[in-house]
């Protein structure tokens, strides 16, 4: 072989030599899950709101998913802060990535979950019809309860009231007789939207896409679900979402299922058909969790959380290290702001991926003392891996 010829060969190996070693490998990249429990009916909830973004900026994830940030300005306060090092995030209130509207034009248009009119229904026709059903009376008793009851006798006034009105009282109202107060506007705080969903997703990585999407579009929910799917660099397709809790009673009024647990089958289905040919990561408060027994301390033993539901994430292919890694309570009895008598230890926030992706050690986060919120979060390291690239190179050299 001429000595020419030696030369091409070199150099052309020597590309491909370099083009393999860009392409092979991985990224790594830090996520976090963490649900923030922002509504004033949750104890603490001004300081907890006050502390939470010096904890995001010191979480220091490439990107976290952020559940139960409810109000548009708790929200806005939030984002002020940590956009110096997030500099990406996204929510259903967004109207394009890193872009929240928070405009003084909304003086004469009041954007708030409940406006006059909707309170004025309320007053006149909703809670009127409730009271007649013996409902008001369960509400003391129950907030669940009492809700199942008002949507199931009085369908109709749910029906042709505000989504985003109901959606708020029931998710703020600690009192009967101050049912609507975070909800309507306050003298001139007209700037405060419901975010229905509550999810909000922060990037130090480039945001590429993001899209919110109903689980149930076109329906209205009490409690509204659904998620966020972006496109992140060098992360790929990654998923924030906040599944049904699972109540004990139904209180949606524009859903056939005939309880939470059912309504949280849908909604695993809805994430699990959409995203089954698709490398992805799932973050979110999945609202189920496994039953342990028997573990080496006393918050890694869980009482477990629609365990059956839990099994249909392993049965989808979805990976998670979370429980050997740690394995101890995200919801746990002894967090001060949590009713330890209703609520036993569980995990329910996970980091879950699917496809080719190596994970490092999931671990508990957010968790100082006193609690930022009635969650913990969950933090792991996940690695992209660019396999297939490299055979791709390979094969076209040869
Ligand atoms: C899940 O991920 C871990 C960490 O990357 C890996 O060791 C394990 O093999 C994976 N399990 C499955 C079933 O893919």
């Amino acid at each position: 072989m001429s000595s020419y010829c030696h030369l091409v060969r070199t150099v052309v190996s020597l590309c491909v030599l370099s083009h393999v070693v860009t392409v092979s490998g991985q990224t790594c990249r830090t996520v976090t899950t963490f649900n923030a429990g922002l509504t004033p009916r949750i104890d603490d909830y001004p300081s907890r709101l006050k502390r939470q973004p010096a904890a995001l900026l010191k979480e220091d994830a490439d990107v976290i998913c952020v559940q139960e940030y409810w109000f548009e300005n708790d929200l806005a306060h939030m984002l002020k802060t940590v956009s110096s090092k997030y500099a990406y995030h996204f929510s259903p209130l967004h109207t394009s990535i890193s872009y929240l509207p928070t405009l003084s034009r909304k003086y004469f248009f009041p954007e708030t979950a409940c406006n006059i009119p909707d309170v004025v229904y309320l007053y006149r026709k909703v809670l009127p019809c409730a009271r007649r059903r013996g409902c008001a009376f369960l509400l003391l008793q129950s907030l669940t309860k009492g809700l199942y009851c008002a949507v199931s006798t009085c369908g109709y006034f749910f029906k042709t009231f505000s989504e985003d009105c109901f959606s708020c009282i029931s998710l703020t109202a600690t009192y009967l007789f101050s049912l609507i107060d975070a909800c309507k506007p306050v003298n001139y705080a007209y700037n405060n939207r419901l975010n229905g969903p509550g999810l909000v997703l922060l990037s130090k990585q480039e945001i590429l896409s993001a899209k919110y999407r109903d689980f149930f579009p076109g329906r209205e929910l009490t409690l509204q679900r659904g998620f966020i799917e972006a496109e992140i660099k060098d992360l790929g397709t990654v998923v924030c979402s906040h599944f049904s809790a699972t109540f004990p009673y139904y209180f949606e009024y524009d859903l056939d299922f005939a309880n939470y647990a059912q309504q949280q089958q849908a909604e695993m289905a809805a994430i699990q058909s959409r995203f089954l040919s698709r490398d992805h990561i799932l973050l979110a408060d999945f609202n189920t969790g496994p039953q342990v027994e028997t573990a080496s301390s006393e918050d890694r033993v869980l009482k477990g959380k629609a365990p059956q539901n839990f099994q249909m994430w392993i049965a989808g292919g979805y990976n998670f290290t979370y429980l050997e890694d740690d394995g101890r309570c995200t919801f746990c009895r002894d967090n001060p702001v949590v009713d330890s008598n209703i609520h036993p230890n569980n995990v329910i926030d996970y980091v879950m991926f699917k496809g080719d992706y190596t994970a490092q050690k999931a671990e508990r986060t957010l968790d100082e003392s006193p609690p930022l919120s009635d969650h913990y979060g969950v933090r792991q390291t996940l690695c992209k891996n660019y396999r297939p690239l490299i055979w791709a190179w390979i094969g076209w050299s040869l």
